[in-house]
């Protein structure tokens, strides 16, 4: 029996445990309290997840799912329902914002090794998150049912047509329900994007937070705060989430809304980074682009794929950038966690890597010239060798011995 069983409080935690779900991952979940900056994009990318879903939902409202009234139906939407621009942008200029919360979350992971042991699962649930969202923003892109919706959806999806013994030709004609991009695909998109992939996303984010709750958050030095308590158990270096980090990340999402707010209202297509100008015509399938380019967070993984000659190669090497993020986890060999205390190979790959997947992202947007894809080349032999290498470099530099308390945070 509950100790307030005289409450109503009480009655309800004797039957649904609402309180002690609340005290164990909010105000006695013990964080470390040397948190940074990169420690807000966490949050960050899960209010960006509720605005999706939100103005996802009154999108929904207006947009007719069919070859011959999407075009219109954005337009209608832009023109005439009642705030109807701020939605459509909010739900277009937030899938950029998300994606720049979700790359800056997993950098920091990248940077304070918080994929190493114990914290495995928590990383492999977050790429199965990434795997979603990039299929959900894919299928997002070509609703509007332009241009660029039109033939990226049809460059995409005949990467499938790749594989062998005619298995390809079946699996591109199966996933499109068509001979060619029509009305079938559209529907089936619009399917999956409004009701089977948010759906996977919001289970995911729930068994990612779980993950991370049952081992703790790990830290920007990368120490474990659990083995330091004091006479009631509490980790020495640790503060209850609520209120202390509650209010510290309001801090970082008002930030993030005054940047997020002034692109939203003054450069709302981000000058065709978010919303690509082809996609203002009607799609055409008569009428192929001068220059089909992936938004741009694809753009890393399109430039090495278009960076490989032989199409086949291509699509392997793109599937292969993916998938080597999965088993980082394991291919990291080093005693200590942060890169504050590894070896200066490990600093200057890690940096290195930072901005050539940055410079991968921009030249997936990019014409494909000679130079530029001599460029992609290079790069992407930066970007397999930071991981093919990291068994190797992690083991055999030498690192700095880590402090017995964080450093910071006071
Ligand atoms: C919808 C997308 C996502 C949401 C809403 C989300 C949410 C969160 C939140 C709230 C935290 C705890 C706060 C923090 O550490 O910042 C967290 C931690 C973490 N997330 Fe995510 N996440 C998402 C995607 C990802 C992705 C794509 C990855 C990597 C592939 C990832 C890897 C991690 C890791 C390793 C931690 C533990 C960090 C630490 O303790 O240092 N997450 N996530």
């Amino acid at each position: 029996m509950s100790k307030q069983q005289n409450t109503l409080m009480g009655w309800i935690d004797d039957r649904l445990p609402v309180t002690q779900t609340y005290e164990k991952h909010m105000s006695k979940y013990y964080a470390p309290k040397n948190f940074n900056f990169w420690y807000f994009f966490g949050v960050l990318s899960m209010m960006m997840l509720a605005n999706q879903i939100l103005t996802g939902v009154w999108l929904t409202m207006n947009f007719v799912p069919s070859a011959e009234g999407a075009f219109a139906s954005v337009e209608y939407i832009m023109r005439d329902v009642e705030w109807g621009w701020l939605i459509r942008y909010l739900h277009s200029t937030g899938a950029t914002f998300f994606f720049i919360a979700v790359y800056l979350h997993m950098m920091r992971a990248v940077l304070y090794g918080s994929y190493q042991k114990p914290r495995e699962l928590i990383w492999i649930f977050g790429m199965l998150i990434y795997l979603a969202l990039m299929a959900e923003a894919f299928m997002g892109y070509v609703l509007p049912w332009g241009q660029m919706s039109y033939w990226g959806a049809q460059v995409i999806i005949s990467l499938f047509s790749v594989i062998p013994f005619g298995i390809g030709d079946a699996l591109t004609e199966w996933i499109r329900g068509d001979f060619l991009i029509s009305g079938a695909t559209l529907n089936r998109f619009f399917a999956l994007h409004v009701v089977a992939l948010p759906l996977v996303i919001v289970g995911l984010v729930v068994v990612h937070l779980l993950a991370l709750h049952e081992v703790g958050s790990n830290n920007p030095d990368g120490v474990d705060i659990k083995k330091l308590k004091d006479e009631n158990g509490k980790p020495l270096d640790g503060i209850p989430f609520h209120p202390y980090y509650t209010v510290h990340d309001l801090v970082g999402i008002v930030v993030f809304l005054m940047i997020f707010c002034t692109v939203l209202f003054f450069f709302p297509e981000g000058n065709g980074f978010a919303l690509e100008y082809a996609n203002f015509e009607p799609a055409n399938g008569l009428k192929t682009p001068a220059h089909i380019a992936p938004v741009w967070y694809f753009g890393s993984f399109y430039a090495i794929l278009r960076a490989v000659p032989d199409k086949l190669l291509g699509v392997i090497a793109m599937g292969a950038a993916i998938a080597i993020l999965f088993v980082l986890p394991w291919l990291d060999r080093s005693p200590v966690k942060s890169w504050r205390y590894k070896g200066w190979v490990s600093k200057i790959f890690i940096v290195v890597f930072g901005f050539n997947f940055v410079l991968l992202t921009w030249l997936g947007t990019q014409p494909a010239t000679a130079t530029l894809t001599s460029i992609a080349q290079v790069a992407s032999v930066i970007y397999f060798s930071f991981f093919i290498g990291m068994p190797f470099y992690t083991r055999m530099e030498k690192t700095k011995p880590v402090p017995e308390r964080v450093t910071g945070g006071h």
